[in-house]
């Protein structure tokens, strides 16, 4: 078989996600790297044996042999270069949220539409176990009919602070809630209609960084389900794990609780503090990244090869955007909104 060729546009901390599970793919080659800091992009490249090495992204294109390119901006800087790798017929591994306005979700969805490439939007909650074991127990039927929910997704301080430059031009619900709404609405198996959320800030900009604290949503889904949602970036950074992920689904003949964040599988303590490493998202196995942060773009690939469905859609991915925007509109006008699809 022919290797298929990648590309990379955004060499920072996930672009090396995607660059080390990449390479680890023996059916994939990495041609390409492309990122608007040179160094950062050659440093990649020499890392994982990439040849070309870009600054700009339509040169790579222009120039660049490849089947598919994994676009790995931050979360407001997703929408040219999906449009640019579309017009080039590249099929695209989008990072979440899948874009962060309504003009860019419809012009993101209309260029893939278009040129007839095959896009999926990385909301790797999906390939995470505990929600896909959820995931079959409800649709086995095990937990009755489902009617409410609860997901509570958190980072400590650290990420907004120091982890992303450019946390201020995000927030904590596009960083975030695009993985708790995906991962919840995929659960209940419904599309938001209703969305009321009220929203607190204060703690970060007292840190210099200029974007809201905390999210608190209540949901209403179209098949009548309700879902209270939990989006902070304020938690403590002496927390035991990054994340602090909560879920809850009830059933009318069951439950299933969710705690991916605080575990008894393993911890680590040193004289400064206690912590339950992740083991879940990117845990390393035989040197290797085994977890389903890379599992999701593994999947990406094959069915890139095999032609099935992939298991996010981008519809589903759009929903979730234009559900993100009702609920950013419903904190800043103190009143229930309608997502408007
Ligand atoms: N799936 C996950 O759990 C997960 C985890 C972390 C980040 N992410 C997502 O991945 C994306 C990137 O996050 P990050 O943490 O790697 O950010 P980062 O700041 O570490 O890296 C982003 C890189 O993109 C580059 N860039 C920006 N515009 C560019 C352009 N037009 N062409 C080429 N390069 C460009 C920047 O120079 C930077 O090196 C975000 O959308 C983020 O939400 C996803």
């Amino acid at each position: 078989m022919d290797k298929m060729k990648a590309a990379i546009i955004g060499a920072g901390k996930q672009g090396e996600v995607h660059a080390r599970t990449l390479n680890e793919i023996p059916y994939v080659d990495i041609v390409a790297i492309c990122d608007l800091n040179e160094t950062r992009a050659g440093e990649m490249a020499q890392k994982y044996n990439i040849k070309e090495v870009y600054t700009d992204h339509k040169e790579m294109l222009n120039k660049s042999d490849c089947d598919f390119v994994a676009i790995v901006t931050p979360d407001h800087l997703h929408a040219q270069v999906t449009i640019d790798c579309t017009n080039a017929k590249k099929h695209i591994l989008i990072e979440k949220p899948f874009a962060t306005t309504r003009e860019d979700i419809h012009a993101m969805l209309e260029a893939i539409e278009r040129n007839k490439v095959r896009a999926m939007v990385d909301l790797h909650n999906r390939w995470s176990p505990p929600f896909s074991t959820a995931k079959r127990a409800i649709e086995n039927g095990e937990i009755g009919d489902i009617r409410s929910g609860y997901i509570r997704l958190n980072d400590n301080k650290s990420v907004a602070t120091d982890m992303l430059s450019w946390s201020a031009n995000s927030s904590i619900l596009w960083f975030l809630g695009s993985h708790s709404l995906d991962a919840i609405s995929w659960l209940v198996n419904s599309r938001v209609e209703k969305v009321y959320s009220v929203a607190r800030d204060g703690v970060l900009k007292k840190l210099g960084v200029d974007t809201i604290d905390m999210y608190q949503t209540t949901l209403e889904y179209e098949n009548g389900c309700i879902v209270q949602m939990e989006n902070g970036w304020i938690t403590p950074n002496g927390n035991t794990a990054i994340i602090d992920f909560k879920c809850n689904v009830l059933g009318s003949e069951g439950m299933i609780n969710i705690n991916t964040s605080s575990h008894d599988l393993i911890q680590i303590s040193t004289e400064k503090k206690t912590m339950s490493p992740d083991i879940l998202a990117k845990p390393i196995v035989e040197n290797k990244m085994a977890g389903f942060s890379s599992n999701s773009i593994r999947s990406f690939v094959d069915r890139l090869i095999d032609g099935k469905p992939f298991l996010v859609s981008v519809e589903e991915a759009a929903n979730s955007c234009l559900a993100l925007i009702a609920i950013l509109e419903s904190a800043n006008k103190g009143k229930a909104v309608k997502v408007d699809y």
